[in-house]
């Protein structure tokens, strides 16, 4: 997934405007900037022009007054500030016209300044002229024309013009550059805004997006959660209708193994009484027919025998003859004799009474733990060890073989999965200890105090509750 698919598409939007914004901002501040720049070069350009006009304008003047007082005085002492005044005023109308340049629309006022100045420059040359020429009378005479004060009115005339123009430059572009700067406050206070404003959209998204994760997350929490208590009764359920099969096999197998018994054997018993009578009465037939006999009889033999073993194995009769430790007693000794391992067998003293139904399922764990050794283990030993432990029946079932391959106590197989199940049913707790090499070593432990277990006939549904657990 790409970084922006990631990002809620409101806030791709507002970074998106922000940027936008923040460039078209920076793009008309640049233009801003060289404006206000050409205006401020402009307008000192007008400044500079204006002070060179009156600068013309004031030297012009100095230089009449210092030739008038030449003329009427005739003392050397006004020629300095004469020449000093020519040279000034030419220097500062030269001046204006560089300033000005080419293209200014006041070049046709300045270059008429600039010729009504030579004029008048000439105009005193000649007076002063003649007045070193020792002809002061036709020098002062020249006062008396009007040529000087037309030519002065005509040089303050256009001095004037220019110097109003270029105020008036100068006020306009001052004006502009107010205006610029004015722009330039509006522009900051419009990206400010729009930054604060996108600021608290994106700030409400994410109060908002925060809001929506953490309700997300509480409805999958509570998901979750349906979820598990779904899967547990589920559990329940399953583990409830296991007990409740478990229980209804061992009552269907001692039903068996009872019709078994009392029908089978009865039928058996009487069919051996017959072939008996009609041995003893047929020392007169012939001898195939006797042999015959002797077969049948021997075949009686042998379905009585398969007939206590097929009972035996549905419901062991020593565990009702007997009780639970002789019954453990005999099935080891009589399954090691025959795998050829050594067992070691303590059980509890005679006082001790265990309820038929935890009975069967100890004898079932025993007989379970023994098949598995026998099977699997490759052991020298087999230990049973049936005590009491407090308020608990202790069943501890051990071998000395090779241990259980790749165990996981939480994946347990067919078998040791339903020897935890009869414990847990009777609502004990059952642990397998075991290592490569080390052999196996299972315990349960079950409480004395009678379990509330689904009886053979209830239904799995209502004992649900009390299964399992
Ligand atoms: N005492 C034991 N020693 C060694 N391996 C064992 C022992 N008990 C069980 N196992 C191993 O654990 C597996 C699972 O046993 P079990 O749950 O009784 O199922 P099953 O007997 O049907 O195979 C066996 O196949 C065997 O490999
Ligand atoms: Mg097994």
């Amino acid at each position: 997934m790409a970084w922006y698919e990631a990002v809620p598409p409101r806030v791709l939007l507002a970074l998106v405007l922000t940027a936008v914004v923040s460039v078209l901002v920076f793009a008309v501040s640049e233009l801003a900037y060289s404006d206000i720049s050409d205006n401020r070069i402009e307008s000192q350009r007008a400044a500079q022009a204006q002070a060179y006009v009156l600068r013309v304008r004031e030297q012009v003047l100095a230089a009449e007054s210092s030739q008038r007082g030449y003329l009427i005085t005739q003392e050397d002492r006004y020629l300095a500030p004469y020449d000093k005044a020519v040279s000034a005023a030419r220097s500062a109308q030269s001046s204006l016209l560089s300033t000005l340049g080419d293209q200014s629309p006041l070049r046709k006022d300045a270059v008429q300044l600039g010729t009504l100045l030579e004029q008048k420059l000439d105009e005193l040359n000649v007076s002063l002229h003649m007045a070193r020429d020792r002809q002061p009378g036709m020098a002062l005479a020249t006062l008396h024309t009007d040529v000087g004060l037309h030519l002065m009115a005509q040089i303050a005339m256009t001095s004037r013009k220019l110097d109003d123009e270029l105020g008036r430059q100068f006020t306009g572009r001052s004006e502009t550059l107010t205006r610029l700067f004015q722009q330039q406050r509006w522009g900051v206070g419009l990206v400010v805004f729009l930054n604060m404003a996108f600021l608290a959209i994106l700030g409400t998204i994410m109060v908002r997006n925060f809001h929506e994760r953490e309700q997300s997350r509480r409805r999958l929490k509570e998901h979750a959660e349906q979820l598990e208590t779904a899967v547990a009764e589920r559990t329940e359920e399953l583990s409830a209708l296991s007990t409740y099969l478990q229980s209804n096999a061992e009552r269907e197998r001692s039903s068996l193994a009872r019709d078994l018994h009392d029908e089978f054997g009865a039928i058996l018993t009487s069919a051996k009484l017959d072939v008996a009578w009609l041995q003893g009465n047929a020392s007169m037939s012939p001898v195939p027919v006797q042999e015959r006999l002797v077969q049948l009889s021997g075949a009686l033999d042998e379905a009585v025998n398969l007939k206590r073993r097929v009972i035996e194995n549905l419901r062991p009769s020593l565990l009702d003859h007997l009780g639970l430790a002789a019954a453990i007693q005999w099935h080891v000794q009589e399954a090691c004799d025959r795998a050829d391992i050594a067992c070691d067998v303590v059980m509890p003293d005679e006082s001790l009474q265990v309820p038929p139904h935890i009975a069967i399922d100890l004898f079932r764990l025993v007989q379970e733990a023994l098949n598995n050794t026998v099977k699997y283990a490759q052991a020298r030993v087999f230990e049973v060890i049936l005590e009491q432990r407090g308020g608990d029946y202790v069943l501890c079932m051990k071998d000395d073989g090779i241990g259980i391959a790749q165990f996981q106590p939480d994946h347990l197989t067919h078998g040791l999965a339903g020897m935890q199940h009869r414990v847990r049913a009777l609502q004990g707790h059952f642990t397998v200890q075991t290592a490569p090499g080390q052999g196996t070593r299972i315990e349960a432990v079950i409480p004395m105090v009678p379990p509330v277990t689904p009886g053979a006939d209830a239904p799995p549904a209502t004992a649900s509750s009390e299964a399992g657990k």
